[in-house]
Formats: structure tokens, sequence, C-alpha cells
């Protein structure tokens, strides 16, 4: 049987936990960066409250009413709304998707905690840009040290999952969420003193639309999905143990905003040291690794706060990291019947072999291309940027239109009518329109 959150605050934390990760702190600069900077910001914030806020209600929605894993959950309410059995594959596809993720995201989490060493061993003192540089690099080109630390992630993660998720996770992020934020906020105040702020703040917030390409829009659409958790089912595995009484909008707004301000914050303290330091924007998954070090180096009790922040970073992408196990693991479990712990070890052990790719696309396979791309980057550009927005698609759909629509208002707040309406015509229309507009734009069809 499936356990139950203890409280509303309880999955909202969950929910947050999952959101916020390796995406905002240091996937959302790096491609803010190589983007260009303003205009994918807008094209990211705008996808963030029209597309990813009214899929992740849908999620919560069909989570709680199917009360179950996501491709069961989607083979039942497929069953029971349309007729149809070919609804699962939306389950499938995420679990999928949930798999390819890990794989690499694991490699990045990898790197975070390396960097709790190298913070504590004291190397970022008074550094400058080509020490951070040599750093990082010395890091991510040693097939060795990279695997050890991707391997130590999953079994962390693995280790989680196999207890079961309510069990820890709520009290864990009740605490360590809000020292994050009030580490990356001093961090800010670091950035405002003695980082180009005012060139930061100009290169997120000033739109300049020739620099953002097609490939561009869809990364900001396909990072939309990937920031919220969402398109993938690891929200709705969550919804899966949601109280019935709960308002699924009010949550879901919650989450969205604090997911959103917790990105913007890390671009604001990154930014201004980019600049300061002459760094470029564009530097690619490296960028948190090889700009913040320099702050760290300079500030009073810098050993500390660099221990502590890549501590916390380890931490959210912990966090992000079992929900993207868990759909595959709950669906393991009741497909099979078979007990949690072998689950996870199995669905753990086959995402930690694939993640090898990933670790050695810094290193021994840098230059093994397909598409022009390291399998590292391939990964993340089909399970962002396509198999997100088509999985969130086909959630978006299924809730605005095969379901009836006695059953979503029944889940989203029955009394809430006009946000009701809000929802259900951004699902019906609004969503759908612009991930397809996107798409169709990405391979210049408009
Ligand atoms: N949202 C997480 C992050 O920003 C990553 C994630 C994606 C987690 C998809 C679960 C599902 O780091």
């Amino acid at each position: 049987m499936h356990g139950h959150w203890s409280s509303r605050l309880a999955f909202i934390l969950a929910v947050a936990g999952s959101a916020i990760g390796l995406g905002n702190i240091w996937k959302f600069p790096y491609i803010a960066g190589v983007n260009g900077g303003g205009a994918f910001v807008l094209v990211y914030l705008a996808c963030v409250f029209v597309v990813g806020l009214p899929i992740m209600m849908a999620e919560v929605l069909i989570g709680r009413r199917g009360r179950r894993n996501p491709i069961a959950t989607m083979l039942l309410l497929g069953e029971e709304e349309s007729g149809s059995t070919r609804w699962a594959l939306i389950g499938v596809l995420g679990v999928f998707a949930g798999f390819l993720i890990l794989s690499y995201y694991s490699v990045i989490a990898g790197w975070a905690i390396a960097y709790i060493l190298e913070g504590a061993s004291g190397a970022f003192a008074n550094i400058d840009a080509a020490g951070v540089g040599e750093i990082f690099s010395s890091l991510s080109g040693d097939w060795l040290k990279t695997s050890f630390w991707h391997s130590l992630f999953m079994l962390m993660t693995l280790v989680v999952v196999s207890k079961g998720v309510e069990r820890g996770l709520e009290r864990a992020v009740r605490i360590l969420m809000p020292a994050l934020v009030a580490l990356l906020l001093l961090l800010l105040g670091y950035s405002m003193i003695a980082g180009d702020f005012a060139a930061g703040l100009r290169f997120m917030f000033e739109p300049k639309f020739s620099e953002l390409t097609q490939a561009g829009a869809l990364s900001a659409l396909g990072h939309a999905f990937f920031t919220l958790s969402v398109g993938m089912g690891a929200v709705m595995a969550y919804g899966a143990y949601l109280p019935s009484e709960t308002s699924i909008m009010k949550t879901s707004i919650a989450v969205v905003c604090a997911d959103t301000a917790i990105a913007i914050l890390a671009g604001l303290v990154i930014f201004p040291i980019v600049f300061a330091n002459g760094l470029d924007p564009a530097t690619g998954p490296g960028l948190i690794f090889q700009s913040l070090p320099l702050a760290f180096g300079q500030l009073p009790g810098g050993i500390v706060i660099a221990v502590l922040f890549f501590l916390l970073l380890t931490f959210a992408a912990w966090t992000s990291a079992i929900s993207l196990m868990e759909p595959a693991v709950a669906w393991l479990i009741e497909a099979r019947d078979i007990s949690r712990r072998r689950a996870a070890w199995m669905i753990g052990g086959t995402i930690w072999v694939l993640g090898f790719f990933s670790v050695w696309s810094f290193n021994i396979l840098a230059d093994f291309k397909i598409f022009g791309r390291t399998v590292f980057d391939n990964l993340d550009f089909l399970t962002s940027n396509i198999m997100l927005p088509l999985g969130g698609l086909a959630i978006v759909v299924f809730a605005g239109w095969v379901m009836c629509r006695n059953s979503s208002s029944d889940e989203l707040d029955p009394e809430a009518g006009a946000g009701y309406r809000a929802w259900r015509f951004s699902a019906r229309y609004i969503a759908p329109v612009a991930v397809v507009l996107i798409f169709l734009n990405a391979i210049g069809l408009i």
C-alpha cells in the first residue's frame, strides 16, 4: 500500500526537494550563459509559468487520482477516461526519461561532492580565474576520480529510495533548503559588493532577441520542464501520496515560485562574479565550478562557506535524484511484486552503469561525438528538450481533453471556480499550443 505525506507542508517540501536541485544552481546559469542571457531567461520564465505550472498541476491531480506508480496510474485513468490502454505509454516514457536523466545528473552531483573536499583543502584561497579552470579540468578530466564520485552519489540515492521516500526526506528538506537559500543570499551580498553586479543584471534581464536561436528557445522550454521536474512522472509519483483535501493549485504555485526564485538567485550570484573576473558566460557545464570558487577564495571564512555550499548543493541534488528514481522503482515493485530494496538496487545498478558514459564524456570519450555532441550532451538534449516536453504535452492533453470535467474539477479545488477555469483553459489551449509552436520553430517549420 501507498504511504501518505504527513501534511500539506510535507508534500510541498518533497516536491520542492525534487524541483530544486542542480537544475537551478548548476544548469540554469550555464545554459542561460550559453544562450546569451536576457532573451533566454525571458522565454524560460514564460515557459515556467505558462506551460510548466499547468502541467505540474495536471501531474499532481493525475497522480492523486490514480494513487499508483505513473505507469499503472496512466493505465488505470486512461482506461477509465477513454477506454484505451495506450495512455500508459506516457508512464513508460517518463520512467525511461528518469533513468536517462539520473545517469548524467549523478555525474554532476559527483563533481559537487568532489568540490566539498576541494573547498575543505583550502585550494580556493585567493585563487584566480586560471587556477579555478585548472582545478575544474583536472577533476572533470580524471575519469577514475569522477567515476568514484558518481558511484558514491548513486549509492546515496539508492539507499534512500530503498528505504521509501517519505521517511527522512521531509525533515531534511525542511532544514536544509532554507540553509541553501540563506547561503545563496550571503553569496548574493558578495556578488553585489565584489562582483560586477550591473553587468550581471544586464546580462540576465536585458533581452536581446537577436542572440536567441531556435535551439535556444527549445532549450528554454526544455529547461522549464527539467527544473520543475515535470513531464516524466516524478511529480505524479509524489502526487500519489497526497492527502485528498490538499489544494493542488496552491501547492503547485508555491513550488513553482520557490524554484524560479532560487534559479534567479543563483544567476544573480554567478554572473556578477563571471563578469568581474573576465570569465566567459558561455563556459558550459563547468560554469558554477569555475566561478563560485573565486568568491570563496576571497571571502573571510571562505573555506567554511565553500564546504557548506557544496554540501548543500549535493543535498539539493540528492533530493532531486531520489525523485528521478522513484517512478521506476515504484513501478518495478508493483509490477513484479518484489521488495522495495531489490527494486531500488536493480534500477539504481542499471542507472549507475549507464552513468559511466556521461562520466567519460568529459575525459576518455570527450572526442566521441554523435550529431556533434558528446554522450552527456546528447542525453541532456534528448531528455530535457524532447522527452520531457513530449511527456508533458501528452500529460496536459490527457488532463485537459481526455479526462472528463468532473474528474479534474473533483481533484482541483472544487470551490476555486476561476482558478479551475484558468487551469483548464491553459491545459487545453495555452500549454499545448506553446509546446507545439516551440517545437515547430526548433525544426524550422515556423
Ligand atoms: N528538477 C530537478 C532539478 O532542477 C531535476 C529533475 C528533473 C528531477 C526531472 C526530477 C525530474 O535539478
